[in-house]
């Protein structure tokens, strides 16, 4: 699978911006602070619907806006696929796949499957065990829906039978 395209519009630090991606590697150089991260979050989005780095969906838009969209095209066994992940301020988070929306994100968890690698990796080996399950259940999820579905299930339980 490859992502040919991505689309950013007030998208943190980027008021609208396209990238033409290469097949194989892509590199992003710039100055600090100029959106080589955000650009990595921005692919981050398209594949599990939220940030890497920002739980709080619209700190994502950038100031001062009120909507963002990442926008990705992507080449999956021979076919092409447009994902879109729009935020609208004070409205639920949209998921799109090819124009249809995804009722529920968990739909679409594994659809492009994904790994960031950065600094705060040290986590799993200096923190608890709590942090390695939680990385294992990302990946796992990725590549069996149903895995996905018994966790959800179960960490629902977990927390009504934690409140009763
Ligand atoms: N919601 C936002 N609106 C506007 N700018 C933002 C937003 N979130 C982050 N930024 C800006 O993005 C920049 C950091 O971009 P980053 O991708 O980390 O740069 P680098 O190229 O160094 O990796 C900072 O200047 C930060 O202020
Ligand atoms: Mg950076």
């Amino acid at each position: 699978m490859v992502l040919k395209q991505l689309s950013l519009i007030n998208f943190k630090n980027f008021d609208s911006k396209k990238f033409e991606l290469d097949r194989k590697i892509n590199c992003f150089v710039g100055n600090n602070g100029i959106g080589k991260t955000n650009a990595l979050d921005a692919v981050y989005h398209l594949a599990f619907g939220k940030s890497y780095f920002n739980p709080i969906a619209s700190q994502n838009i950038r100031h001062g806006e009120d909507f963002m969209v990442v926008d990705g095209v992507f080449e999956k066994h021979e076919k092409e696929e447009k994902v879109v992940v729009s935020i609208k301020k004070g409205q639920k988070k949209v998921i799109k796949r090819n124009g249809k929306i995804y009722d529920k994100l968990s739909e679409h968890i594994g659809f492009i499957p994904l790994v960031i690698i950065s600094p705060a990796d040290r986590d799993l080996i200096i923190e608890g065990s709590e942090t390695r399950r939680k990385f294992i259940d990302g990946v796992i999820s990725q590549s069996k829906a149903t895995y996905l579905h018994q966790l959800i299930s179960y960490n629902k339980l977990l927390s009504q039978r934690n409140s009763l």
